[in-house]
């Protein structure tokens, strides 16, 4: 990690998990803790618990829990170091002097594509102002977009020549790394290089911070393709970029909620039409990247796709994308043949906002798709309806949920429920039809842990987090053999590795070494609970561990000895007298 430690440690130490969390929910302090509506499930009672020492949140509803940079994290959809820093500057921790900002070789070479991404906008932008922009500008201004909108899009124009923007900037910038941007090219057979883009509106692609990555370029006169976009570069992967972002962001986040588009000029109407929230992908399907970098954004993806087959197609894609990443999704349905441009243009914001409010839920669409598509008459179109729900279905993480949806498809279809159930049971186990989204979609499917924490982890664990005396005893007693089987088994080993090494054994520290999410849930759920019972100490609880399957045997023992003659009870007792002595002994 490009921070150092002790600043980590000094940034915790300093930042109020109460009031960070204050910010997002209201907290009423009961006993040693706060309790409010947790925010990252609906509840009506509160489950959501916050406690400041340790400084640990936990939901008893959901399950989620941990440090207040993990609350960053999750709420505010930061990454690390943007918490790190965010409550470094809150709660007056000094940032580092260069230690972060140390640019390597990749990280320069990626300053100097950018400063030149940034060149080439202001050089597109000047030109649509100027006379050779003059076709660019009539295009623009014809279709209807206001001088405002073009500007706060930074629409340029990519003037009829071969060699202006080469002209323009291979005095400042090398052509290799012009070449590399993919602003120009290499000449067939002979040397020299000529522009990408010409004769064409030009809109530049922006990352998520607002910086040109990349251009996508309309042509004019009707010539093919009708967009011609940045080539793949170190600083544009067209997968992970997603068109408007750093415009919409605010917005996003305010409504939590995303419209999601195919194309520029429809995000560029929409800011016109004062919908903010709208991005698009660039002319490429829309990836599980996508998805997570919306998930940082929003809880809810409305799809709004053109209205022609192509679009829908895309729609039903994007859905199981989506779905896969956790978000919600609605599909925008708008009349046919519309897409967002040619609607918004014709019925205005209002309109528009009201067609986004009423949009349907992914699932309530697909239904509605899938009953035209099929005679739900026949077993094959009874078949085929449910075929075409099942990607989308196996999608949706929560298992409740997911049902809940499987007996509307069964109601609605017609359809028989134990062998639809069978069905999804099937493909969420990697086997039947559909494998490849099916495989991964269990495989993102958490492994619940079925086994049940008995008191004496709990009581071990809650000491461990609380620092309490005596741990480091307990911990050189405990034995993987004695973890065998124990639900804490991941974090208790976790505790026993920074023991070992000599490292404090603190939450966090026991965080930071498991990534089973099991495990840490359990360690804010307990460290959130506080103290156990007074006077406990944890040798004591590590003994009731390692008597746990001792007992466990005695019981079968004497479930056995019921009955048993000669030489079988002989054994049993022998073994029953050996096991009293062994627990007595620990
Ligand atoms: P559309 O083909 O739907 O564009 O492509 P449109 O809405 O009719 O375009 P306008 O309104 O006439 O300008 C939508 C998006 O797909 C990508 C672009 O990102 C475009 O915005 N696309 C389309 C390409 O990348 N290349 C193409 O040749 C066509
Ligand atoms: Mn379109």
């Amino acid at each position: 990690m490009a921070f150092p430690e002790g600043f980590v440690e000094e940034v915790r130490r300093a930042a109020d998990i109460v009031k960070v969390i204050s910010d997002h929910v209201a907290l009423k302090k009961m006993g040693t803790s706060w309790k409010g509506l947790c925010p990252f499930h609906e509840e009506k009672t509160p489950s959501f618990n916050v406690r400041q020492e340790p400084a640990v949140f936990h939901c008893f509803g959901c399950g989620e829990g941990g440090d207040v940079f993990k609350f960053l994290m999750l709420r505010e959809r930061m990454s690390f170091p943007e918490t790190l820093e965010t409550l470094a500057r809150r709660f007056g921790v000094p940032i580092p002097e260069g230690r972060r900002f140390e640019p390597g070789p990749d990280r320069k070479e990626r300053e100097a594509l950018l400063a030149l991404m940034e060149a080439a906008a202001q050089h597109f932008e000047k030109t649509l102002e100027t006379a050779p922009g003059a076709s660019a500008r009539e295009y623009l201004l014809g279709r209807g977009f206001q001088k405002e909108t073009l500007k706060r899009i930074r629409a340029g124009a990519a003037r009829d020549s071969w060699d202006d923007l080469l002209g323009a900037l291979r005095g400042r910038h090398s052509v290799a790394a012009l070449q590399k941007a993919g602003l120009v090219l290499a000449r067939k057979g002979g040397d020299g290089h000529y522009d990408r883009f010409r004769n064409r509106a030009v809109f530049p692609i922006l990352d998520e911070s607002g910086k040109v990555v990349a251009f996508g370029a309309r042509s004019l006169d009707g010539s093919e393709p009708k967009y011609l976009n940045s080539p793949e570069s170190p600083v544009y992967h067209k997968g992970r970029v997603l068109y408007g972002l750093s415009w919409a962001r605010d917005a996003i986040r305010r409504e939590r909620r995303v419209v999601l588009m195919e194309g520029y000029l429809d995000v560029a109407r929409a800011l016109e039409e004062g919908i903010e929230e709208a991005v698009a992908t660039c002319g490429t399907a829309l990836t599980a990247s996508h998805g997570r970098l919306l998930r940082r954004f929003a809880d809810t993806v409305c799809v709004n796709f053109d209205q022609d087959e192509a679009g829908q197609r895309a729609a039903s894609k994007s859905i199981e994308v989506l779905l896969g990443e956790g978000l919600r999704v609605r599909v925008v349905e708008l009349p046919e043949g519309h897409d967002p441009d040619s609607f918004l243009k014709a019925e205005g914001g209002d309109a528009y906002r009201r067609r986004v409010e009423e949009a349907p839920e992914a699932f309530e669409w697909l239904m509605r798709q899938a009953e035209r598509a099929h005679d739900l008459g026949s077993p094959e179109g009874k078949a085929g309806f449910f075929s075409a729900l099942l990607p989308a279905l196996v999608r949706v993480d929560n298992a409740v949920e997911r049902s809940a949806w499987l007996a509307r498809a069964v109601e609605r279809g017609g359809l028989d429920e134990a062998a639809a159930r069978e069905e999804l049971r099937r493909a969420l186990g990697g086997r039947g039809t559909g494998a490849t989204a099916v495989a991964e979609a269990a495989r993102r499917a958490p492994a619940r842990q079925a086994l049940a924490l008995m008191p004496a982890e709990r009581w071990l664990l809650a000491l461990i987090v609380l620092g309490a005396e005596g741990v480091d005893e307990a911990l050189a007693e405990l034995g993987e053999a004695d973890l065998d089987g124990l639900r804490a088994a991941p974090l208790l080993r976790a505790a026993k590795a920074l023991w070992r090494r000599g490292e404090p054994v603190t939450m966090p520290a026991l965080a930071g070494e498991t990534d089973d999410e099991d495990a840490r849930r359990l360690l804010s759920e307990i460290a959130v609970e506080g103290a156990p019972k007074e006077g406990l100490a944890a040798q004591d609880c590590v003994r009731e561990i390692r008597r746990q399957p001792l007992r466990a045997r005695m019981a079968e023992i004497q479930k056995s000895l019921q009955g048993a003659q000669g030489e079988t009870l002989e054994a049993l007792l022998t073994e029953k007298t050996r096991l009293v002595r062994q627990m007595t002994s620990l």
